[in-house]
């Protein structure tokens, strides 16, 4: 009661002006204030004291003038209210200061506060105020201050506050969205200004010169908008303290830069100068020497400047930022640099500076950042780095530094990174290394040699070593750096196995260890579980116990019982899925049953080998249902178990009358679901050439009509049909029998095909079904193993879909039998198979023939005949007949042989032992390769080697 007395008796006593006021307000500030309380949402309770049965002026935050109670200021900071600000608040006339910065709140600022024409100081800076701001607050005339930065203001800004607002000390809008221009006579109409804070919007146009104007100016941010134009000058600005125009569009020449510069020779107190990040030109001129000693900050990176970097800097003893980094600037580091003993910064990186790093390092006690990458700078790491006590960032990459890195780096404790990438760095790291703060080592692409070190650093997170000459194995402790998220050791020399621990890693996004000689099992859990994260390819001796891993990085299964072991070196095998190893032999077995029968359909269409020149790119499915007719049964040459062949005659595309026919493997998607990384091991097989393999000519993934994936493999098309049918002619008369030197030859030709595929394919590629009717001949009689690496696109699906109607019959056959007893596919498997092939060459009995009774297979029956026996179950007609003996070495013309008869003493007898040896060497040779155990068997290469001495004999004869 008392206070409405007092109230009354006021208004009885103040003057118009004030009896208007009260008699048009029904409010009190104290309602005012309580109504805005009611509408807060205050989550620590802090405006508790704002009771109705209290004096608001003794409230939190309130301060009332000492005649009648108004409130003058209202300052409620950091208390994380939310909630809107009512249009009552404008009520409050006497309120000359209202602070409601870091809280929560939102909602616009209502135009009533245009009538708080006592206001002096508005701040609202850090809450989620929105919308455009009122173009009453041009009313407020005695406002000097208006914090509104850190919001979502949008809209222009109301220019008719730089108008009226001649008061204004302190103006800050930064970060918000705010557009607008700066009026010419900017300056001019806010000479009080001395802090003019505008970053962070989007204000655009040109910075008028007239700012200078505003001689109080201490601080300028104009950065992160949109001014473009010249740069603008600042004479007069003697109380400068801060220049920022970072990353805006103002443009400059040399003679604009000297201006520019000369602009500021007068404000002595500049300590931050930033004009980074715009379209500035030309070179800076010597001037710059002129600016304020107490420059702190020299930052004009990110522009377009060329030239050297201007002498004189060592005037700039406080400098603790230099920043010139993003240019073009050119020549050597100045030697001056070294004098700036509070240097933190120096940031010269992508420029083209060149010439040796001077040896500047010894004073700089405070640097901490040290960044010089892409450059030219050639020479030796200065060891005085070492000085750098405070150093954390040191990036040197991407120069060409040369000689080792020096050991005093590696004592730098506070180092955070170490990027040293791409230079000519020799030598070796230290044995251990303790930095306690290293989180990234990054020395890639050097040549750096010797062994990994001992890394203890708790932090580490990135580790990149890869490209250079790396040896050793890898290091178990890398297991013990559990923040660890890329580790790259690509392409060095490291040998071993790929430690277990590194399955520890919790954090590890990228393994890359790829192109190494590392040996052994993959390990299985951790970062390797995800295997899209991990690259180990280009390792010919890694193998994986899982199918996943053996799709994903196309490695082999490891052999069965070797388990664990980490010496297991098994060779590399393709992927064959199944964990289990009866699956893998079922997968073989499937192979043979499933093989390509159709073949004998061919049509014997001479193949010409035209030049695929023409064929496009990229072969959709769309043209291959036109080249194969449509998948018409009569292009139907062949169908297997991962699907089905078809002849397919293409158009080149430069002519329509020109085509080629090649042969289009479909992949029966049902059936072998062919694995996502499909297109990837085509590229491999694509990659995958020589004279005696099919060639694979390119691969169409795509969709069908229906929309159903489709995959296939596109691959020269060899018209002349297959060793099997050479074998076992249907008809005597008319198949043309194969000649000693033929067969020879034909070995010869598997053999190195082989061999490509076991020892110069990377990672090596097993076939898993080589038999006769693989073996393609052309009409050169010359062999191309075909289905090479097509295991790759089985699905565990398949296998096992087929593995419940498999009969397996007992025709064995070509398949190793330690497939049948725990052994995994190898490159020895293969070798069993081309062994069973080479016999069955000389005896031209499949190995399924009656001959070979239960429990006895081809290889047991022939190891069993001594010499003379074996020459017993020879092809007959290779020595009996002399008409077929003569016909032996008749066509052998197009191999540019000498392989006319040349047993000129016409003995038969003479030739017939002769040719006896020969047989019975390469029937040794089989044998060799058909050893029961796997490490017993010769390799191909062996093998192949071999085969070339007999048939150097053959042609002897
Ligand atoms: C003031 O209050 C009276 C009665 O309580 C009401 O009739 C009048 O409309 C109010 N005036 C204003 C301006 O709110
Ligand atoms: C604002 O509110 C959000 C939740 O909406 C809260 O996480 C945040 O801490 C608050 N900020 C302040 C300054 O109170
Ligand atoms: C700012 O406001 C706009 C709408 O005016 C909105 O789309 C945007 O999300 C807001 N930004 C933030 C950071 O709140
Ligand atoms: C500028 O500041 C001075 C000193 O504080 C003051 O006397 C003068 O009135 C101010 N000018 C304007 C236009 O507010």
């Amino acid at each position: 009661m008392i206070h409405i007395q007092h109230i009354l008796l006021l208004c009885f006593l103040l003057d118009n002006f004030h009896l208007i006021i009260c008699n048009n307000n029904n409010n009190t500030d104290r309602d005012i204030l309580l109504s805005f309380k009611s509408q807060l949402t205050d989550p620590n309770n802090a405006l508790s004291s704002w009771r109705q049965d209290s004096n608001h002026c003794t409230w939190y935050g309130v301060n009332c003038s000492k005649l009648g109670e108004r409130v003058q200021s209202l300052t409620l900071l950091g208390l994380s209210l939310s909630g809107t600000l009512p249009p009552q608040l404008g009520q409050l006339h006497n309120l000359q200061s209202l602070d409601f910065s870091v809280n929560n709140l939102t909602g616009e600022i209502p135009s009533t506060f245009g009538n708080l024409i006592s206001l002096e100081n508005l701040s609202l800076k850090r809450n989620k105020f929105i919308g455009e701001i009122p173009i009453e607050l041009g009313n407020l005339h005695n406002l000097s201050r208006l914090q509104l930065s850190v919001n979502n203001f949008t809209g222009k800004f109301p220019t008719s506050i730089f108008f009226n607002l001649s008061s204004l000390v302190f103006l800050s809008l930064t970060q918000n969205n705010l557009s607008g221009e700066l009026p010419q006579n900017f300056g001019n109409t806010l000479p009080n200004l001395t802090i003019l804070a505008l970053a962070i919007n989007r204000f655009e146009g040109v910075i008028p010169n007239s700012i200078s104007n505003s001689s109080h100016l201490q601080i300028i941010d104009l950065a992160n908008n949109r001014f473009h134009g010249p740069i603008p000058l600042f004479n007069n600005l003697k109380n400068l303290t801060q220049l920022r125009l970072g990353n805006n569009f103002l443009t400059s020449t040399t003679s604009l830069n000297l201006k520019f510069f000369d602009s500021l020779r007068n404000s002595s107190q500049l300590q931050i100068l930033k004009v980074n990040g715009n379209n500035l030109t030309g070179e800076l001129p010597n001037s710059v020497a002129y600016l304020s000693g107490n420059l702190q900050q020299f930052c004009v990176s990110n522009n377009q400047l060329n030239g050297s970097i201007p002498k004189g800097i060592n005037k700039f003893q406080n400098l603790t930022s230099f920043a010139f980094e993003q240019n073009y600037f050119t020549g050597e580091l100045p030697i001056e640099l070294g004098t700036l003993k509070k240097l933190e910064q120096l940031w010269i990186y992508q420029n083209r500076l060149f010439g040796e790093i001077p040896d500047i390092f010894g004073n700089f006690t405070n640097l901490y950042e040290l960044e010089i990458r892409n450059n030219q700078f050639s020479g030796r790491i200065p060891a005085s780095i070492g000085q750098c006590k405070k150093l954390s960032y040191l990036d040197m990459g991407m120069n060409k530094l040369v000689g080792v890195i020096p050991t005093e780096i590696f004592q730098l404790s506070g180092l955070t990174t170490l990027y040293l990438r791409g230079n000519s760095l020799n030598g070796s790291l230290p044995p251990e290394l303790k930095m306690d703060q290293l989180e990234f080592m990054i020395v890639s692409d050097n040549k750096l040699s010797g062994n990994i070190p001992k890394i203890e650093v708790n932090g580490l997170k990135v580790l990149q070593m890869a490209r250079n000459k790396f040896s050793g194995s890898i290091p178990n402790s890398l297991g013990d750096l559990a923040s660890l998220e890329t580790l790259d050791l690509s392409s060095n020399n490291l040998t071993g196995p790929i430690p277990e621990s590194l399955e520890e890693l919790k954090y590890m996004v990228t393994l890359n260890l790829s192109f190494n000689k590392l040996e052994g099992e993959v390990p299985m859990n951790g970062v390797f579980m995800n295997l899209s994260q991990v690259d180990l390819q280009g390792n010919k001796k890694i193998c994986g116990l899982s199918n996943q891993v053996m799709h994903k990085l196309g490695v082999t299964l490891c052999v069965a019982g070797k388990k664990n072991k980490r010496n297991s070196l098994l060779p590399i095998i393709l992927p064959i899925i199944g964990a289990t190893v009866l699956l893998v032999s079922i997968l073989c077995l499937m192979w043979m049953l499933y093989s390509f029968k159709m073949e004998k359909k061919d049509d014997k269409t001479s193949f010409s080998s035209t030049p695929l020149k023409g064929l496009p790119q990229n072969i959709s499915y769309g043209d291959i249902k036109l080249a194969t007719n449509n998948f018409s049964a009569t292009n139907l040459v062949g169908r297997g178990g991962f699907g089905s062949v078809y002849k397919g005659v293409f158009n080149i595309s430069t002519s329509e009358s020109q085509t080629t026919t090649l042969a289009v493997k479909v992949f029966d998607q049902k059936q072998s679901k062919a694995s996502q990384s499909f297109s990837a091991e085509c590229e491999t097989l694509k990659n995958v050439r020589h004279r005696n393999l099919v060639k694979v000519i390119t691969s169409c993934s795509s969709t069908d009509h229906k929309g159903d994936d489709f995959k296939a493999l596109v691959m020269h098309f060899i018209p002349n049909g297959n060793l099997e049918m050479s074998l076992y002619p249907e008809d005597l008369e008319s198949g043309s029998l194969l000649t000693l030197l033929q067969r020879l030859n034909i070995a010869i030709d598997v053999a190195s095909a082989m061999d490509y595929l076991h020892h110069d394919c990377d990672p090596p590629i097993v076939h898993c079904d080589l038999k006769p009717l693989n073996v393609l001949l052309d009409e050169d009689m010359v062999a191309h193993v075909a289905d090479f690496g097509l295991a790759r696109f089985l699905s565990q699906n398949a296998s096992e879909k087929h593995s419940s109607t498999l009969e397996l019959n007992g025709s064995i056959g070509y398949i190793a039998p330690e497939y049948g007893l725990g052994g995994k596919a190898s490159t020895r498997g293969d070798v069993y198979s081309f062994g069973i092939l080479l016999l069955e060459m000389f005896i031209a009995k499949k190995p399924t023939d009656e001959i070979f009774k239960e429990g006895l297979n081809m290889n047991n029956f022939v190891s069993e005949m001594d010499a003379k026996q074996l020459l017993n179950i020879v092809d007959q007609r290779l020595i009996n007949h002399y008409e077929y003996s003569t016909h032996i070495f008749s066509s052998d013309s197009h191999r540019g042989e000498s392989g006319d008869i040349s047993y000129s003493d016409g003995s038969n007898t003479y030739w017939t032992d002769k040719a006896k040896e020969c047989i019975a060497s390469a029937m040794r040779i089989g044998l060799s390769c058909v050893a029961y155990h796997p490490k017993d068997r010769w390799t191909m290469r062996e093998a192949l080697s071999k085969l070339h001495v007999i048939k150097q004999s053959v042609l002897g004869l």
